[in-house]
């Protein structure tokens, strides 16, 4: 068991008794600063949010964790199964991590991008390609998931000379203008922005086989997703015979954890590969150990050409990256004096200084092999919750620590207010969870890798707890 230095808890301690105070004075206080201050973009869906979970400290202001809890600034604990969007895989404030930062952080802040490389940038391009499977080696870094988007996009455009883009329903991949078209999640996020959206974007079905848009069944209905994408992208009047690449994410994050079926992956690599697409996969989320293998990609074997990394990368360091192959990305050619994709932070040292000792601690921890084990114990729980309320569930998927739940209302329809509602029961209770889902209708739990059992067995209780009160 690791401590942290300044922490009263420890890194992987089952949290201490979860006490939450309604509502926490502070963290009122501090909202209607953040009111006055903040964007109302992001504070006005705070307080819709609020308005319809009911919950009075929602949200709660966070001060401090550790390990898989969280303590907000009126000393309320919470158990984090959230990660904070899939971030803190190796755990709240990991002292080791906390270190490297310091230690780079003394002797250099920030480097000069693609003009003077630091010797930590160099060393962390080197690691991340070793960690990789395949011939995925050269690196482009930025500073968010969408970054790392863009500049996969970038290169699959230099590669195939092609822009036309297909990309999948649901999907989400950032919020930057070409990340945000290639995403289709939710309708709202591009409306205001349609000028500029890029057109040249088509959305084809994701596998989403609980509610198959084919009203098919799997596995008897033959892949009829990876026929139509077939067809999409070589049929003269389907409109996408010219797309030069394809985005996806290996398992669905945002969408609602939608594990599609082997075949289908392995299907679009074989076209892909047939038709000169180039093939990108977005594991922003899904990285990491975050599914129980290193990548997703590997429950698959299927490598792509390009691949967008984010969030576990540092466990919390602003850094994300898209590396290709040396065959895609030496299609950026030589330069004609200036580099045509860069930015002023780009391969910050200190993120190549976390990203470099969170590939050590992953490795020493094998923490592929922790999100496995303890998202089968995940598994074994949330199936359970199945059995117990078999009207309210319509599935439980995922793979590692990356689940979901589907409510559904008495009809079989997506049960996004349940979900909100027992969301709020579980933020009263001590536990931070996420929807997901475009209709808010799937219960996330992506804990931090280091979660304990007896955390998740107390998470359950929770869960069941909660869920037993609102039905
Ligand atoms: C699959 C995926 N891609 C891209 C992004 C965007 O990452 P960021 O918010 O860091 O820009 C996310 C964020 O949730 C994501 O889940």
């Amino acid at each position: 068991m690791q401590r942290n230095a300044d922490s009263k808890h420890c890194v992987g301690e089952v949290a201490p008794n979860l006490k939450t105070a309604i509502p926490g004075p502070r963290s009122v206080e501090l909202l209607e600063v953040l009111a006055r201050h903040e964007c109302p973009a992001i504070t006005a869906r705070r307080a819709r949010r609020r308005g319809e979970s009911g919950v009075s400290q929602d949200p709660i202001v966070w001060k401090s964790g550790s390990g898989s809890t969280i303590e907000d600034v009126d000393g309320n604990l919470y158990l984090d199964f959230t990660a904070a969007f899939a971030v803190s895989s190796y755990g709240h404030a990991h002292p080791e991590l906390q270190e490297a930062l310091h230690e780079q952080s003394r002797q250099l802040m920030h480097g000069m991008g693609d003009v003077y490389p630091t010797d930590v940038k160099i060393r962390y391009t080197e690691a991340l390609s070793d960690f990789l499977p395949g011939g995925l080696s050269q690196s482009i870094f930025g500073q968010s998931g969408a970054d790392a988007v863009e500049a996969a996009l970038k290169s699959a455009v230099m590669h195939s000379g092609r822009q036309r883009v297909v990309a999948f329903e649901a999907s989400y991949h950032g919020m930057s203008l070409g990340a945000l078209s290639v995403s289709a999640y939710k309708g709202s996020f591009k409306a205001p922005f349609s000028g500029l959206i890029a057109q040249q974007v088509t959305h084809a079905p994701y596998p989403y086989c609980y509610r198959c848009p084919f009203k098919s069944t799997y596995p008897g209905c033959g892949l009829a997703c990876l026929e139509y994408f077939e067809h999409l992208v070589s049929h003269p009047a389907a409109g996408s015979e010219e797309a030069g690449a394809v985005i996806l994410e290996p398992i669905q994050g945002r969408g609602g954890v939608i594990v599609p079926p082997v075949e289908w992956l392995v299907g679009v690599r074989k076209i892909c590969e047939e038709r000169g697409l180039v093939l990108i996969f977005d594991e922003i989320y899904t990285g990491f150990g975050r599914t129980g293998r290193r990548f997703a990609m590997e429950h698959f074997g299927v490598v792509p050409d390009l691949v967008c990394l984010g969030k576990g990368m540092t466990g919390g360091f602003p850094m994300s990256a898209a590396v290709g192959t040396a065959e895609v990305m030496s299609s950026w050619g030589t330069s004609a004096g200036e580099a045509i994709h860069t930015s002023t932070f780009l391969g910050n040292p200190m993120g190549c200084a976390v990203g470099l000792k969170a590939i050590e601690i992953f490795r020493r921890d094998d923490l592929a092999a922790r999100s496995t084990a303890m998202g089968e114990i995940l598994e074994r729980k949330l199936l359970d919750l199945k059995e117990r309320y078999p009207a309210l569930i319509g599935e439980v998927r995922g793979l590692g620590l990356m689940r979901g739940v589907e409510l559904v209302d008495t009809e079989g329809r997506p049960n996004g207010k349940l979900s909100l509602e027992l969301m709020r029961r579980m933020l009263e209770k001590g536990v931070l969870i996420l929807p997901s889902g475009v209709w808010g209708q799937v219960v996330t739990f992506t804990p931090p890798l280091v979660v304990e059992e007896e955390q998740i067995e107390r998470m359950y209780a929770i869960l069941l707890e909660a869920l037993t009160e609102l039905v």
